[in-house]
């Protein structure tokens, strides 16, 4: 039987609600060679949505290469996962990975090796190097498979966001752009979360990727499709809820892609036959329960100074932290102090700033915040 709900991996299937916009736009881009940048917060559906687009586009003229590239912390990490995923996703046969890696790279030992990932058996490593490869020469490789196979090439790039964190970014960050610029038959996708690092990266006009592609937000799914997607979820596991109720679950967590299908689950989970405002709250507590040693690890470390903004936004002050009526409230120490204040909060990605003020990230932080630290 299928799982209900799924939260914490990439959905797909009868697990992927809406998105029919973003999956038609970004096929789109595909298909022409435009480059995309796609930002979100986290866990909102960034990589389902790619690894949809991938799985509608893919033919045989047009190869898309999915990477990750979290646990990449060095410029030759990265080029290593690089020319390795490109040259496994154009490979047709195992057996073909090896000569490829030689006929289109120089220098390089290629192995087939047990993969680390568990969810492919093995994996090519090519010992790519400082000593023997330049770094131009890695970044061309995808345009060099495609002119030569007639083919037309999409990298997609999960993660990109690491590479404004490694040593020398800058530098990378030209070195890449001056490269990819001049591809004609591979396109990018590149996207993230950590969203103060992606703008950093793609937002600022003195940077090497600013105005590199179509760049898009993901925006929340919207209630009706939720709803109705919870209703056949609890459908499937032979059990009912009402649209009150399933809309609740979204409002509770925002609309937040992960957070709805985990609080579904715990709903349904507490739910003998049709769900009730009881099984609804069993829920609640069951995910709080489950975030909660996140958040108290995300505020371990926090000054005094920095838990009182939040609680001054927990107590709906978004705006004017310099008025008398909040500072006589909440110490927030000296006017002059608050931007540092707010700069920690938003590194540690536990508030974000919009036109409207200062919010706080994560519905369910404000919710345990709430109930907690108050
Ligand atoms: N289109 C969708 N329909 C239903 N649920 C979704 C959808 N997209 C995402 N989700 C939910 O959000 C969870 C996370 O999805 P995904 O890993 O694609 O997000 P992400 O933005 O790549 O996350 P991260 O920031 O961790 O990389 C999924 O497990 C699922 O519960
Ligand atoms: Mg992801």
């Amino acid at each position: 039987m299928s799982r209900p709900f799924i939260y914490g991996m990439s959905v797909e299937g009868e697990l992927f609600t809406d998105r029919e916009l973003e999956t038609k736009r970004l096929q789109l881009n595909f298909e022409h060679g435009v480059n995309s940048i796609l930002i979100s917060p986290r866990r909102m559906g960034k990589t389902s949505l790619v690894k949809k687009v991938k799985s509608l586009t893919e033919s045989k003229t047009l190869k898309v290469v999915y990477m990750d590239i979290y646990k990449c912390r060095t410029e030759y990490e990265f080029y290593e996962k690089f020319a390795s995923s490109v040259i496994q996703a154009t490979s047709t046969k195992m057996e073909r990975m090896v000569a490829n890696a030689k006929e289109f790279l120089m220098g390089v030992s290629p192995k087939i090796v047990v993969s680390p990932e568990p969810t492919t058996e093995f994996s090519l490593s090519l010992g790519v190097n400082p000593r023997v490869n330049v770094p131009e020469e890695i970044l061309d490789l995808p345009e060099k498979i495609a002119r030569k196979r007639g083919i037309q090439i999409v990298v997609c790039i999960d993660e990109f966001q690491q590479i404004g964190e490694m040593p020398d970014s800058l530098t990378i960050q030209k070195t890449i752009r001056s490269v990819w610029q001049h591809h004609q038959h591979t396109s990018y996708c590149l996207f993230g979360s950590k969203q103060h690092l992606m703008s950093n990266l793609f937002y600022s006009r003195n940077m090497p990727f600013y105005q590199f592609g179509d760049m898009f937000f993901l925006r929340k799914i919207p209630t009706e499709k939720w709803v109705s997607f919870i209703l056949s979820r609890f459908e499937v596991a032979g059990k009912s809820i009402s649209e009150g109720l399933a809309g609740k679950i979204c409002s509770t967590v925002e609309n937040y892609s992960a957070y709805v299908q985990q609080l579904a689950w715990n709903v349904l989970t507490a739910t003998e036959m049709e769900a009730t405002e009881q099984n609804f709250r069993e829920g609640l507590e069951a995910t709080l329960a489950q975030v909660a040693p996140l958040f108290v690890e995300q505020t371990a470390n926090l000054s005094s100074l920095q838990l009182n903004l939040i609680r001054s936004i927990c107590s709906g002050y978004h705006n004017d932290f310099g008025k008398h009526e909040v500072t006589s409230r909440f110490n927030l120490g000296t006017r002059s102090n608050l931007p540092k204040l707010k700069k920690a909060l938003k590194e540690r990605e536990i508030i974000e700033e919009t036109e409207s003020g200062l919010f706080l990230s994560d519905p369910l932080f404000a919710v345990w915040f709430k109930n907690n630290m108050m």
